[in-house]
């Protein structure tokens, strides 16, 4: 009677010991597959194999603003940002003005900062990012398309823009301009950093300029 007490008492113990070595596996493991997880989801978004039209630079809130006023942005719109880095410009877009928009980018840590802050703004409804070359981007629906890419990416992408944009749709380029045409307005001012900055206004008029 007494051994199969003690039997019975080692059988609980032994199974206690699994049930506690068990839990613990789990909760040790758990945050490793979570961010396994997180990882492999990283590495399937690759960068797309694209020419570097240029490196990342953000463009200061205050200047974003100047940009959507010099378009003359409205909830009519739709707005792409070549390059859009964290997302900035069509968010503040559909914040401001209510327009629809596209950003991309060949860069996949940017897109997910543009995603996480589009989530965060709460305009997931109206915008869009995608990893994407801006030079393969197809641009026909948009009325306003937005760069800060340098010159000679800009002189990439104006045969393209110029053929696939219709007739009223600007461009406004940051910084950098479309080479010899000749802009039909520019913004030159004093940023929030202290710096001269000149933004480039470009309306589309139907001709397909090399
Ligand atoms: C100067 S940043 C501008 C970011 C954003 N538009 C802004 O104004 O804050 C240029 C961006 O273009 C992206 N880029 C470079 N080459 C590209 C390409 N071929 N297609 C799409 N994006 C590209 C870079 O990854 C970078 O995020």
């Amino acid at each position: 009677m007494v051994r199969r007490f003690y039997m019975l008492t080692n059988m609980i113990y032994f199974a206690n010991s699994l049930t506690i070595l068990i839990t613990f596996f789990l909760l040790a493991s758990a945050p490793t597959l979570g961010s396994q997880g997180t990882q492999s989801a990283q590495s399937t978004q690759k960068r797309p194999d694209a020419p570097q039209l240029a490196p990342y630079v953000p463009t200061g809130h205050d200047v974003v603003d100047r940009m959507l006023s010099l378009a003359g942005v409205t909830k009519a719109d739709f707005v792409v940002d070549l390059g859009c880095g964290d997302g900035r410009i069509p968010i503040a877009a559909a914040k401001k003005y209510g327009a629809r928009g596209l950003g991309v980018d060949i860069d996949p840590v940017r897109i997910q900062e543009a995603n996480a802050n589009l989530k965060a703004a709460g305009v997931q409804n109206l915008v869009e990012f995608r990893l994407q070359d801006a030079l393969t981007t197809d641009v026909s629906n948009a009325t306003v398309v937005t760069t800060f890419l340098l010159s000679a990416s800009n002189l990439r992408l104006r045969p393209i823009l110029t053929k696939q944009l219709k007739p009223g749709a600007r461009i406004v380029t940051n910084t950098f301009s479309m080479g010899d045409w000749t802009p039909a307005k520019t913004d030159t001012f004093v940023d929030a950093t202290g710096r001269t900055r000149t933004l480039y206004l470009y309306v589309a008029d139907g001709k397909v300029r090399q």
